[in-house]
């Protein structure tokens, strides 16, 4: 059984007396899940290991939700971490590695914080959830509310791809367009929460941010309990570092792990507040206008409080921030799908170039072990990859127009050659 302990604010200590108050009742703060773990041993993490369950719920004793029974789950986590030995010969990198999340049920990252948020909506009693949404999370928490029998309303900028409205539509989601930003609609989706108390899958969310410790999870389980050196996350809001460094410190609060990682936050620049923290070496984040980037998952100029959690743990871990252009992140796209046979969409290869960047300045060294999470697949953005006018031209059923077509669509230098890649 998950044991909660608490729900108590990290920034004044406050503590809640009912689960399911989700602001602090005193600063305003995104309360946090302290899990009790005092009954885990060091016996515990090979039953753990040794688990056939092929999913992050390996990993229940971690996670806020109380009994096995409200488990909604569509067998996510575990995906692969692959180490990309051709791709890091050409980067300068001998091990690096692709924690493969475009693997995940929707295709998302946001699969590990909606498995346990919707969990514990059921626990707790919810008939509605929602969310507010650059298309991932709507997907995703429209995917798991139908499993779970819920209803489901996700709030999206008018502007999102359509791939992205379509999943959630297809799970039976009630899908709300709205003109502006994330940014810019977050008023008003707070304001529907509250007047129709809805069970809200945001941030604000302290259950389902809980669900990405998993990252660090699975990292520690899939690298025989070694720790990379860096681990670089695309980031948002802030919740996938900062939920990775809560588990790293569970792990090692155990005696589980023996380190930490250095993590990255990796950002558009069109929105970076976290990494100009970084950078400028502030103590809080400032809100950015978030400006236009093909990076559209990850587009958000003012996270919540775990923008400002995310800060603290990047620091606590000597890592650092990184803003990538639009063509660096395309460059990367690019890379992933030509060297690693990965296709994640420009938010999620957002990790690799920030890799390729902080390699080139000698940040990163050789033969560090790097982690890039790459965080959602290819084909929710597909638009983002052009293709070629020549391979879009129709060939005659014959060898010699089929030769002719071949000599003018012969293989980049990046895409011969192919080596094989392969597991840790
Ligand atoms: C593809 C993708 N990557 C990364 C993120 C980062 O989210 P966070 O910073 O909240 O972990 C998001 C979500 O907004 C996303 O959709």
């Amino acid at each position: 059984m998950g044991r909660i302990a608490a729900l108590r604010c990290p920034q004044c200590g406050w503590e809640a007396v009912t689960d399911d108050t989700f602001a602090c009742g005193s600063c305003g703060s995104v309360l946090e899940v302290q899990m009790d773990l005092t009954h885990l041993t060091r016996s515990d993490v090979r039953v753990i290991r040794a688990s056939t369950d092929q999913t992050l719920w390996r990993w229940f004793d971690f996670f806020p939700v109380k009994s096995r029974g409200s488990v909604v789950s569509l067998g996510e986590g575990y995906t692969p971490l692959t180490r990309c030995r051709r791709l890091g010969r050409h980067l300068g990198m001998e091990r690096l590695y692709v924690k493969n999340d475009t693997l995940l049920p929707t295709g998302s990252l946001k699969d590990r914080s909606n498995a346990v948020g919707i969990s514990r909506a059921v626990e707790l009693g919810f008939d509605t959830v929602a969310v507010l949404s650059t298309g991932n999370a709507a997907a995703s928490v429209a995917a798991y509310a139908a499993a779970a029998g819920l209803r489901s309303v996700v709030m999206v900028p008018a502007a999102t791809d359509m791939a992205k409205v379509i999943q959630a539509c297809a799970s039976g989601a009630e899908v709300v367009m709205v003109d502006g930003s994330l940014d810019e609609i977050g008023p008003f989706y707070r304001e529907a929460v509250r007047e129709f108390g809805w069970y809200d899958c945001l941030s604000t969310n302290p259950y389902r941010n809980e669900g990405k410790k998993s990252y660090a999870f699975e990292l520690f389980d899939q690298f025989d309990e070694h720790v990379p050196h860096w681990i670089i996350h695309p980031t948002a809001g802030g919740a996938g570092l900062a939920a990775m460094w809560k588990g790293y410190q569970e792990l090692h609060g155990l005696g589980w792990a023996h380190r930490f990682p250095r993590l990255v936050a990796a950002q558009s620049e069109a929105a970076a507040p976290i990494a100009a923290a970084l950078e400028n070496g502030n103590a809080t984040v400032e809100p950015v206008a978030a400006g236009a980037t093909v990076a559209e998952s990850i587009r958000v100029g003012n996270p919540s409080a775990l923008g400002q959690r995310a800060l603290r743990a990047v620091r606590a871990s000597n890592g650092t921030g990184v803003a990538l252009a639009d063509d660096e992140i395309l460059e990367a796209q690019s890379l992933l799908s030509r060297m690693a046979g990965v296709f994640a969409e420009p938010s999620g290869a957002v990790s690799l170039a920030a890799a390729i960047r902080l390699r080139g300045q000698g940040v990163i060294a050789a033969a560090d072990m790097v982690v890039c999470n790459v965080t959602g697949h290819g084909l929710k953005q597909a638009a983002s990859v052009g293709v070629p006018p020549e391979h879009l031209q129709i060939v005659e059923p014959d060898l010699d127009s089929l030769r002719k077509r071949l000599e003018t669509t012969a293989p980049t230098e990046a895409s011969a050659n192919p080596e094989s890649e392969g597991q840790p």
